[in-house]
Formats: C-alpha cells, sequence, structure tokens
C-alpha cells in the first residue's frame, strides 16, 4: 500500500490548478482561481480552486475535494490509481506493484493491468527493432504516419510466431493467469500450452480515458484471407460497449469544442488527430451504445457523426443517431464525398478542407434524414414520403426534453412543407401517437421489474457520473405536481430580471429541477439571459405551448417558500421584502430535494453493484448526506453567498469555505 507520506509528497509536488487546468479553463481572481464547472453543465463560471488549500469547490452543484478525488473523478478511476497518475506526471517514484489486498477483484485487475503495459511495450519495441516488422513499418510510412504518431499512439507489431509475447512475458515474470484474462493468450486447440492473440499484425492498443491500456486489435498486413481485424474479447478491464478509441485524447478537446467527432475506425482517429482536429473518438467495431454516449456527454452536449458514404455506413449512422438523441445529445451529421472516409478525405485535403467542408454540409438530424431520403428518391411517392416523416417523427420521439422535440418537428414541418400542405399540427399528432407507443411499450418491459422504483434524473454534486435517467414522463401515468420552489423560483427570476437571473444562475443549475417542463423552462430563461433577450410575462405568454400554461401557473404560485415555512412556525413574512433571500431560501429546497433523489438513486444503485463499485456508492452516499444534513441545519441565509458576493468582477472569495481534507473524513 502506498504510505501517507508518499501521498503527501505527491499532494506536495502536483500542482492542482496545473491539474484541474487540463479539464477547465481557469481563471485567476485573487487567490483563487473561477472556471466553469467540469461537473455539471453551466455557462457562468462557479468552480473555484484554491491552491493555498489545495482544493477545488463548485457553488453550482456542490461539488467538492482535493487534487485526488479530482483526478479521481474526472478519470473514472480508484485512488489507488489517481496516486499513481499523479506521481507518473510529477516523477514520484512508487514501489512497484501496489494492490489492494482487502479486494480479490482489484488485485486481479492490477494484475491483467500489468500485463496489458508489458504487451503494449512489448509490441511497440518489436515495431521498432525487430526485422520481420519491416512489412509493418513499410505500411505505416506509406499511410503517412511518422514516428510521432506513431509513439503518441503506441502502434506495435505482434510477431508471426507463435507465442513470442508468452515467451516474453514469461521470462519477465508475468503470470500465464493474467495473459490468459487479458486475452492475450489462448489454450492451444491441441491441448497443450498455450499461443499468442495477434501474431503478424499491427497493433493498436485501446486506451481507457486515463489513458491506460486496456485491450488491443490487430489489423491484418499485406492480403491476406483472413479477418482485416481481431480485437481483444471482453475481459476483467474491457468492456467493449463502453470503450471509445481516442477518448483518452480527444477528451480534453472536446471538452473545450463542446462538441465530438465520431468515426468509424482506428485509422480515422489516428489521421484526423495527426493533421490537428482532436475532438475525435471511434466507436470501433461495435454500433454505436448507450453507454458510450453517456461518456461522451461527460466531455460535450454535441456529436457530429460521420461514418462511410455507404448503404452500410448510413445504416450505422441513423442508428447510432437515435442512441444518442436519447441521451440527450444535440445530432448533426456530415456525409463525405463518395468513396472517402475520414482518413483518407483529411489526408488528401487537409484539416482546412474538412473544417470547411464540416461548416457548410453538417446538419442537423433532421435535415440530414430529408436530405438524404431525397438524395435517394425517397420522397417521390406520397407513400415513401410518409414512411420517411415516420421515420424522423421516431428519431424526434427518441428526444428526452420535450421542448427539444418540440423545436424538431417545427423544423420538420418546415423542411417537408412542400411535400405535404397542412399545419404541423399533424406532425404533433403523429409524434404523440408514437410516444404513446412507446409508453405502452416501456410500461409493458417495466412490469417485469416491478421491484425497482423510477430512478430520479441525473444531478452533478456529490457524484458526478451520468445516473439513467428513467424518463419521468414515462415512468408517471400521470403527470406529478410540479413542485413549488421550482415554480417559485422561476417566478422570482423572470419577476426580478437581470440581476436576479445572475445570482440564480450562478448558484443553480437546470439538473436541481425535478419537474421537465420546469427545467426546460429554466434553461430557457437562462439562455435568452446569455443572448440578451427579453424575458418577461408577456413573451412567454405569447411562446408556443406549454410556456403559457406554465407562467401562469408560476405567476400565479401563491406563496414563496419563505411564506410557506413561516405558516408552519407562525413567523410573519411579507413577500419578497427581500427578493435575494426568498431566492436562497427557494433555492435551498431545490437544492435539497435534489441530493435526496440523488441519494435515493445511489442507494438503488448499491443494490446491484460489484464489491468495488458498492464500495464507491457508499462512500458517495456518506458524503451525500452528510451534506444533506448540514443544509439541513443550516439557515438559507447563511448557506449561501450575497448577490454582490457573486458578481462576475468582485472575484468572490467564499466566506464558508465548508470543507474536510480527506484524511480527516470519517467516509
Ligand atoms: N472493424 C473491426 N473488425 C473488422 C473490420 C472493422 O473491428 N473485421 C472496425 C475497426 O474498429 C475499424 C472500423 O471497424 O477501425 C472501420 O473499419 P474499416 O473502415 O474497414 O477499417 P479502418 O480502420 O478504416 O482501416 P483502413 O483505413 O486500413 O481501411
Ligand atoms: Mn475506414
Amino acid at each position: 500500500m502506498i504510505t501517507d507520506d508518499k501521498k503527501e509528497e505527491i499532494r506536495e509536488a502536483a500542482d492542482i490548478v496545473e491539474v484541474v487546468g487540463d479539464y477547465v479553463r481557469l481563471k485567476r481572481t485573487g487567490n483563487n482561481f473561477v472556471g466553469l464547472c467540469p461537473f455539471h453543465d453551466e455557462k457562468t463560471p462557479s468552480f473555484n480552486v484554491t491552491p493555498k488549500l489545495g482544493i477545488y469547490k463548485c457553488f453550482g452543484c456542490d461539488a467538492s475535494g482535493d487534487i485526488f478525488s479530482f483526478v479521481m473523478e474526472m478519470e473514472g478511476v480508484g485512488f489507488q490509481e489517481a496516486l499513481r497518475t499523479l506521481a507518473e506526471r510529477y516523477g514520484i517514484s512508487l514501489p512497484e506493484q501496489q494492490t489492494d489486498e482487502h479486494s480479490e477483484v482489484h488485485k486481479e485487475k492490477e494484475g491483467i493491468y500489468h500485463a496489458l503495459r508489458f504487451a503494449g511495450l512489448y509490441f511497440f519495441r518489436q515495431l521498432k527493432e525487430s526485422d520481420e516488422a519491416d512489412i509493418a513499418r513499410t505500411y505505416l510510412e506509406n499511410r503517412g504516419y511518422d514516428g510521432k504518431i506513431i509513439k503518441k499512439f503506441g502502434l506495435g507489431y505482434a510477431p508471426s510466431e507463435g507465442s513470442a509475447l508468452l515467451k516474453a512475458a514469461e521470462s519477465e515474470g508475468i503470470k500465464t493467469d493474467y495473459l490468459l484474462k487479458a486475452d492475450l493468450i489462448k489454450p492451444s486447440k491441441r491441448g497443450d500450452g498455450f499461443y499468442d492473440t495477434f501474431r503478424d499484425r499491427l497493433i493498436f492498443p485501446i486506451f481507457n480515458p486515463s489513458g491506460k491500456v486496456i485491450a488491443f486489435a490487430g489489423r491484418v498486413l499485406g492480403d491476406k484471407k483472413t479477418a482485416k481485424y481481431i480485437n481483444s474479447a471482453q475481459t476483467p478491464v474491457y468492456n467493449k460497449s463502453e470503450v471509445l478509441y481516442g477518448v483518452n485524447f480527444a477528451k480534453n478537446e472536446i471538452r473545450k469544442d463542446e462538441e465530438v467527432i465520431l468515426v468509424e475506425g482506428y485509422t480515422d482517429v489516428i489521421t484526423m488527430m495527426q493533421q490537428g482536429i482532436h475532438n475525435v473518438v471511434a466507436s470501433s467495431g461495435t454500433a454505436l451504445t448507450p453507454q458510450q454516449v453517456k461518456i461522451l456527454k461527460r466531455y460535450g452536449n454535441k456529436i457530429l457523426m460521420i461514418y462511410d458514404s455507404d448503404a452500410a455506413g448510413r445504416k450505422a449512422m441513423m442508428r447510432g443517431m437515435n442512441i444518442a438523441l436519447a441521451e440527450g445529445m444535440d445530432v448533426d451529421l456530415l456525409e463525405l464525398p463518395d468513396n472517402e472516409d475520414p482518413d483518407s478525405f483529411v489526408k488528401k485535403y487537409g484539416k482546412e478542407s474538412f473544417l470547411e467542408l464540416k461548416k457548410k454540409e453538417a446538419v442537423d438530424f433532421v435535415s440530414f434524414s430529408i436530405l438524404q431520403a431525397e438524395k435517394h428518391g425517397e420522397m417521390d411517392s406520397p407513400s415513401d414520403r410518409t414512411h420517411v416523416i415516420s421515420r424522423v417523427l421516431e428519431s424526434i420521439a427518441e428526444i428526452p426534453d420535450p421542448l427539444g422535440r418540440q423545436v424538431y418537428v417545427q423544423h420538420l414541418h418546415q423542411k417537408t412543407r412542400k411535400y405535404r400542405n397542412s399545419s404541423d399540427r399533424e406532425l404533433f399528432d403523429q409524434l404523440g401517437v408514437i410516444i404513446k407507443e412507446k409508453q405502452k411499450k416501456n410500461r409493458r418491459k417495466r412490469s417485469f421489474f416491478q421491484s425497482s422504483p423510477p430512478v430520479p434524473p441525473p444531478g452533478p454534486s456529490v457524484g458526478f457520473e451520468p445516473i439513467d435517467r428513467g424518463s419521468t414522463e414515462q415512468s408517471s401515468p400521470k403527470p406529478k405536481k410540479k413542485p413549488h420552489y421550482e415554480m417559485e423560483l422561476l417566478r422570482l427570476m423572470i419577476q426580478y430580471g437581470k440581476e436576479m437571473i445572475q445570482y440564480v444562475g450562478q448558484l443553480c443549475n437546470d439538473q436541481l429541477f425535478e419537474d421537465e417542463e420546469l427545467r426546460a423552462f429554466y434553461q430557457d430563461v437562462i439562455q435568452r439571459f446569455q443572448d440578451g433577450e427579453d424575458i418577461s410575462v408577456e413573451h412567454y405568454a405569447h411562446r408556443e405551448p406549454p410556456y403559457p400554461k406554465l407562467i401562469g401557473g408560476i405567476m400565479l404560485e401563491k406563496y414563496t417558500a419563505s411564506e410557506r415555512h413561516g405558516e408552519k412556525t407562525g413567523t410573519q413574512f411579507r413577500r419578497d421584502k427581500d427578493p435575494f433571500r426568498s431566492a436562497k431560501s427557494t433555492i435551498k429546497p431545490l437544492r435539497l430535494y435534489f441530493l435526496k433523489r440523488y441519494l435515493a438513486n445511489l442507494a438503488e444503485q448499491t443494490k446491484t453493484a460489484d464489491p468495488d463499485e458498492k464500495r464507491q456508492l457508499i462512500k458517495k452516499q456518506k458524503r451525500t448526506q452528510s451534506e444533506i444534513s448540514h443544509m439541513e441545519k443550516t439557515p438559507a441565509d447563511e448557506l449561501f453567498p450575497d448577490p454582490d458576493g457573486v458578481s462576475e468582477n468582485s472575484g468572490y472569495t467564499p466566506k464558508k469555505f465548508e470543507y474536510k481534507m480527506k484524511n480527516e473524513r470519517n467516509d
């Protein structure tokens, strides 16, 4: 085990501003740094780093911790692994192989990682040094890959001899068992001994988000009649459906651009990165999965899909598109000229042409679907057209956010006007039918799982990974009553305007809202605020449904949260005597109820988690619980800063900095 001394040595050497700076653009304000929180969506910075204390804290979502927890959360790794990452970065030597004695799972994984690390280096060295690898070196050279890019991606060569890797590993004392579990060797069919999984192939290591080798892909060299690629099988450290090739290199750029480009192949990723386009990943060998999209959502909300421009590629694109939509991503698509893939296009024409093409030709999924249909003669006959329009509506129905659906139905209406001579009403009606059908199907599915209650909406705060969201509209047959504090907060924002919106915006985020419609309303207010557009009762009274109905309810919201409270305790409150005070006492229940939903969700997840995950989940539950208790016993007025304290230019320094160093915590 790593000693506390080592840990403190690492803490001493590591620079929290630098480490956080990989993920967040930080700006100095006095002794602190602020930036956009990496743990939740926000447009105004409420994420603070205090180098003197070695900690970070977000006032929007309550994420907080030290450099170790930051790496753990950002890279999705355990504590030991976070230590190792930082130690390597800051040149601190660690005892070789430390394993968590308490956990067999952990030990097995460490052994597998070790075997994979060894194999990666072995293949890499073979590519550089062995005579046999000549063909591989020439191949890479012909594709225009130089030493720099080969090193970056750790490309390698697996010798043709049956068990070259096995022998090399054995002489390093690596256990056969771990090689087997890493799928680097397989038992011989004759029953005597083992042979290498990868032989005479170009090797592409596959990395996890923190850059650890977790698997390999081997590409055939020359024109042998065999599978073009072979990939590692599923192993305890490699789950195909959760892996994105290139994500370790792309993640920071995705955050910066708020957009990820999804391509099909390993070589597409490598070539694009070589040419200076860094926000690229590949789903590599599988159809895009919801888990992959969830990972991408950690880094950015918008996805641009580029598939090969053949029928198979188009089909894969449509399927992937619906999956990304269902996860709440913004989906754009781009078709390349005939017979090009991203690799060949970028190589031929370069980065600028690619960016130009992207700017001109990338379109949202509705436009793309209609354009493709037109191009392939599917809009010529009325019955084909009906079919295409239903298909697009099916895609729109995947979008979880009702306002998002509405926008795209209107868009579809515009795009297909010339084919239909009716209003958008019929499209909305048809969408309604599709959604009803989907709900029915889901209900049927759910009745098999009666024991598990619906999952609350996702959220940031103490735990940061996205939680599965059971779509609220699907899980409740009749709409739930809208929480009064969510209505109240919107009322305050609309009634008191700019300053209030800015204040609330810095302390809240849309994820805190339980009600879907109100969440979308909140997003809309914030968006309009940022765009400098009118935010008034009149505006919302004349917007598309459901705004008029909602604004009515919001402005009629009878009691403020403080008045409700006052009623119970016998205190008298005059409505909005101090609007910011009203806001504070409204934000408190908003956050509290969010944390409670989050806690329930963690408890639910814990039931089915494996031991490793369970430990993490329980830790999070404890943290969340203590946060809830803290909130419950602290008056709203003290929980949040006063408005001038958070204004942009005052460089707000938190007065009440609730934080315990990791080693003082009891969880
Ligand atoms: N793929 C696979 N198994 C195969 C063929 C393809 O896993 N037998 C996956 C690989 O992830 C590959 C991607 O599908 O990268 C795209 O396939 P393809 O375009 O054929 O390969 P490229 O990687 O683009 O290779 P190249 O540029 O050399 O054709
Ligand atoms: Mn290809």
